[in-house]
């Protein structure tokens, strides 16, 4: 018989088993899955980028259901107060809080902060969540390609901006959802920014995933977990608006295969709240495992320590910042 770990690594191979609900059920079953109700983030504030849709309202949801303080950044006011009353409405809350930045903005990026810091001395967890597939490029206000902008720059800028209340949580937790679709990618800086005569959508969007792993990894190097612990994670494939508008017929090819937002959450949460995480740093995740962040050697041979360093100066020359580390 094969034991749960054996089957996990038959499961992982294939891409398709392991993105799909499948993985998810033979995982939370195979490893018996600790309940995420049975956690308590009572006086633990989260901060969760992304929270008006999909995932993130997901994830939102179960953080105000287990009692964490909670803020989410998002950028539509309308969406952002339905969220954040409905969340009130279910859980009967005054810990829920809205702040609305377009994280396309490094100003906004900036000003959030600002505000965030002033009002949570202490962070416990900061999750970088937002993001999106463009079909077709588009430009941030500053002139930079939006996916690196709000997937790359705006969650370094951020990071960095709240370095001291999350290490007044001794450890705080940073989060970044990335994606498997980063699997298909190397590491670049100098193609970070996908030109229009070449842009497609998919590969711009896993250059920028690629790029958020490899900072989570960094970050990891250099902060002491004692302090920050990082981690990074893939949901799968989850059915949300992000993945409808991105992927159109996707949702249609896959059909009941796909997760639902909550389990596509699963990890997040899980990240954010199971005491075991404050141990560990600079992993990568997904059905609450850590997991190789190469497929394929062709990407591995792309991920050199000068790449990263180049990757990291973009960072700091990009949202003219240097983190105190
Ligand atoms: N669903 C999947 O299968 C899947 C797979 C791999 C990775 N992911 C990742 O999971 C994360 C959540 O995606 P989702 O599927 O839940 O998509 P979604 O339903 O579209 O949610 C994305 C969230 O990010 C916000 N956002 C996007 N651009 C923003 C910006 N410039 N400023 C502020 N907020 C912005 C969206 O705000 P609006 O509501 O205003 O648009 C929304 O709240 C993304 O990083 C995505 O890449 C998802």
């Amino acid at each position: 018989m094969l034991g749960a770990r054996a089957l996990d690594a038959l499961i992982e191979g294939p891409v398709v088993p392991s993105f799909t609900l499948i993985g998810y059920e033979a995982r939370s079953r195979l490893f018996d899955w600790r309940p995420l109700a049975d956690y308590d983030l009572t006086g633990k504030t989260v901060v969760l980028t992304g929270g008006s849709s999909g995932l993130g309202y997901a994830a939102a949801d179960e953080f105000a259901r287990l009692g964490a303080t909670l803020v989410l950044v998002a950028r539509n006011p309308e969406k952002t107060e339905r969220a954040v009353a409905s969340l009130s409405k279910e859980h009967g809350s005054d810990r829920i809080s809205g702040e609305l930045a377009d994280l396309s903005d490094l100003g906004q990026v900036r000003a959030v902060s600002e505000r965030i810091r002033e009002a949570h001395p202490v962070i416990d967890v900061l999750i970088h969540n937002a993001g999106a597939l463009l079909p077709e490029r588009r430009e941030a206000p500053d002139g930079t390609e939006i996916t690196t902008q709000v997937m790359v720059a705006a969650p370094f800028l951020m990071t960095t901006l709240l370095l001291d209340p999350l290490r007044a949580a001794r450890p705080g937790r940073a989060v970044t959802m990335s994606s498997g679709g980063m699997y298909t990618s190397g590491l670049t800086v100098s193609g970070l920014q996908m030109k229009e005569s070449e842009y497609n959508g998919p590969q711009q969007y896993a250059r920028a995933k690629r790029a958020q792993v490899v900072l989570n990894e960094m970050w990891a190097a250099k902060i002491p977990k004692a302090e920050i612990v990082f981690h990074a994670m893939h949901p799968g494939w989850a059915d949300t608006p992000g993945v409808d508008a991105g992927i159109p017929g996707f949702g249609k090819l896959m059909g009941p295969l796909l997760r639902s937002p909550e389990q596509g959450a699963d990890t997040m949460v899980w990240l954010a709240a199971d005491k075991s995480l404050e141990q560990k740093t600079g992993l990568f995740w997904h059905d609450r495992a850590v997991r190789s962040t190469h497929k394929f050697k062709s990407t591995a041979r792309t991920d050199t320590p000068a790449r990263r360093e180049a990757l990291w100066a973009w960072c700091e020359q990009h949202t003219g910042v240097s983190p105190a580390l």
